[in-house]
């Protein structure tokens, strides 16, 4: 199934040595974080929405999957802990628990009370995409969760939210105590027309159209009293082993001669992280009392593929 790759493009994240902005901050700041986004955040949604009855779990519910910290699968693509859940036990907060399901891959139909989701939520499911169905409909661009978009995530939040706050100030002081991990999401956006063969020009062309998406979501998040974002960029795609076999070539000028990746597809990241990051300081000049924070995933991740041996690898 063409969703395996896809999926498996964020299995690589190493996560321990992410240093975020957020350290600055003191525990005890946020009451609470609110996550959207795709597999990089994902504490177990897509689990619970792909668990059928009776079937065996997916491949990512299954060891080695959460075998070195949780000790079982919980639905997170890694065998260890995501950057949210590093970030969450720095402010002391609890893991965040999944929207949907329990995060318990032995039981997808155990859903969560209220009451659990007092440390926040999160809504990430991987392979989301920054942009709604139908704009790949329209191009004919299969995806994996049509309905699981930042839009959908975004909606699923305001359904929760009159369970956690009662009144229009109740809401804006919890949004005002709370983390906003805004991604990292938009790389599946470019990963499912890219891995169907579509090219770079074309998929290019969808950057503005996902760079608006996150930058609505982050206003709308304004408007209901949120105050403080974290927005991670697009990883360096180029190294992704997916990708390197996809482009591979016996022209050695299409890998950048430091790291072995593939140059176009790096390019492309740091384009999209550019123009990610001008959209970011335009609603920050808009909203002067938000704190939008750029996490920028390109550049801690590239150091593992520039000097491999200083992270024992
Ligand atoms: C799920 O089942 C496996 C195998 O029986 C077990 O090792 C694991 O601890 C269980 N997970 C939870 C969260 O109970
Ligand atoms: C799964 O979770 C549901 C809802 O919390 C619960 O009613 C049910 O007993 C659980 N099943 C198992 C096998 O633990
Ligand atoms: C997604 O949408 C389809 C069609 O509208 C529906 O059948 C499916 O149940 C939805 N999935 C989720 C997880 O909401
Ligand atoms: C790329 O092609 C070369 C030569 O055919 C091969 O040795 C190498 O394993 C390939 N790399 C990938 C990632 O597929
Ligand atoms: C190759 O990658 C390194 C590390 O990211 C970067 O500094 C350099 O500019 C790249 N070289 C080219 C030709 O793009």
């Amino acid at each position: 199934m063409a969703s395996r790759h896809q999926l498996l493009l964020r299995d690589l994240l190493v996560t321990s040595f992410f240093v975020l902005a957020i350290t600055s901050h003191a525990k005890g700041s946020y009451k609470s974080i609110f996550s959207f986004g795709d597999s990089f955040a994902d504490t177990g949604n897509a689990l619970h929405l792909l668990q059928q009855p009776n079937t065996p779990p997916p491949y990512f519910g299954r060891l080695p999957y959460g075998e070195t910290f949780f000790h079982h699968p919980t639905g997170r693509f890694s065998d260890g802990r995501l950057v949210i859940d590093f970030i969450a036990k720095c402010l002391g907060l609890p893991f965040v628990p999944p929207y949907f399901g329990s995060g318990d891959s032995n039981n997808s139909t155990a859903g969560l009370s209220s009451k659990i989701y007092d440390g926040g939520a999160n809504f990430a499911v991987a392979g989301a995409t920054a942009l709604d169905a139908e704009f790949f409909a329209e191009r004919g661009i299969p995806i994996l969760f049509p309905n699981a978009s930042l839009g959908d995530q975004l909606k699923w939040f305001k359904e929760l939210l009159p369970s956690l706050c009662s009144s229009t100030s109740d809401c804006n002081e919890l949004l005002r105590n709370s983390l906003i991990l805004m991604g990292e999401i938009g790389s599946n956006d470019f990963n499912f027309p890219l891995t169907q063969g579509r090219s770079i020009e074309e998929v290019q062309g969808f950057v503005p159209h996902v760079v608006n998406a996150i930058g609505s979501a982050i206003q709308d998040l304004i408007k209901q009293g949120a105050v403080t974002f974290l927005v991670p960029g697009n990883p360096p795609i180029g190294c992704l082993p997916l990708y390197l076999t996809q482009y591979n070539s016996t022209n050695k000028d299409e890998f950048n001669h430091s790291t072995g990746c593939i140059g176009k597809l790096n390019k492309f990241a740091m384009h999209y992280n550019g123009m990610l990051q001008i959209e970011l300081n335009k609603i920050q000049k808009l909203h002067p009392h938000a704190e939008i924070m750029y996490a920028d995933y390109y550049e801690v991740i590239i150091r593992l593929y520039r000097q491999p041996q200083l992270f024992g690898i």
